[in-house]
């Protein structure tokens, strides 16, 4: 019997249910083991991926890549789509989802723009996975996040987690936050007022029985926080240079933050960072995001097994 995600499009972290999510979860731990024990796997052969990536990454395209590899099968990729693949002469994303639904079984697409995701996916009749549109979301990355935490911490109920930085422009604590409402967390949003958590998000949660705090005091917040989850003030969303460096370097973590924060805290950030964690940081067994980032392999592996019907 096929998974009940098989054929499916991956936009929003709300597409997947909680057992959906768990079932993610199982597998890409069954997975992770399996690589452990230096399997090679032939899940997905004969299948292809596609990777359009129309902003920058490391991560999220080349995990998706190692990914499909691990799994047995193979790749077509876009970096810098914007100006090396036919949208630069004027193609609209619904006759690129043709295209590239004539070429490949499965289609992983970044895009700066909201809801592009949803566009491709109306378009293709293969399973479209957002790896990111705009400030909008970014659900891959929300698997790993609860991956990371359920390894890290044990388990994600009872839990106090404090997201940091950014959460107006932030896709990352968009889909974490409402991943996470399947469980009984209390969320701490961490932010200048100008960049809250959008106030629509908060309701929603609020609604779903989370307990939510807003502060934009950082070690009050970490001195309660079983997680912090650490985001980049992003230059590429403010309208100029200097409304950016009005934020930059709001909220800086180093070693002695972590010092002063409750016992035990894991400290996660989706990465890429800046100067919001510093280097003295990464010693710390508190450090968990580069074993974040690394967990991206296995869920991204369980997702697209399920999506293509390999497992
Ligand atoms: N976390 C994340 O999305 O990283 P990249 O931008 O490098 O893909």
């Amino acid at each position: 019997m096929t998974h009940s995600l098989k054929g499916r499009d991956l936009i929003s972290i709300a597409d997947l249910s909680k057992p959906e999510i768990q079932d993610v979860l199982t597998q890409a731990a069954q997975f992770e083991q399996r690589l452990a024990r230096g399997e090679t796997m032939h899940l997905c052969e004969g299948r292809i991926l596609a990777t359009v990536f129309y902003e920058p990454s490391t991560r999220t395209r080349l995990s998706f890549e190692s990914a499909m590899h691990r799994l047995g099968g193979r790749i077509i990729s876009v970096a810098e789509a914007r100006t090396s693949s036919s949208a630069a002469k004027g193609e609209t994303i619904e006759d690129s989802a043709r295209m590239l639904a004539a070429y490949a079984d499965v289609i992983v697409q970044r895009h700066p723009a909201v809801g592009s995701a949803r566009a491709l996916a109306d378009a293709a009749d293969v399973p479209v996975i957002n790896a990111g549109d705009g400030t909008g979301e970014h659900p891959t990355q929300a698997l790993l996040d609860l991956y990371t935490i359920e390894r890290e911490k044990g388990g994600l109920d009872g839990l106090q987690i404090a997201m940091v930085g950014d959460l107006k422009n932030g896709r990352t604590v968009h889909s974490l936050a409402k991943a996470l409402a399947h469980w009984r967390v209390t969320l701490d949003f961490v932010s200048p007022p100008e960049l809250a958590m959008p106030a629509r998000l908060v309701d929603e949660l609020q609604e779903q029985g989370v307990r939510v705090h807003q502060t934009d005091d950082m070690q009050a917040a970490l001195a309660e926080a079983d997680v912090a989850y650490i985001t980049r003030i992003q230059q590429e969303r403010f309208v100029s240079p200097d409304e950016y460096l009005r934020y930059k370097g709001v909220y800086v973590i180093t070693a002695e933050v972590v010092r002063q924060a409750k016992p035990g805290i894991v400290v996660l950030h989706p990465l890429p960072r800046v100067d919001e964690i510093a280097t003295d940081v990464d010693a710390l067994p508190n450090a968990a995001y580069f074993r974040q980032a690394r967990n991206g392999v296995y869920v991204r592996m369980a997702l697209l097994a399920m999506v293509l019907g390999a497992v």
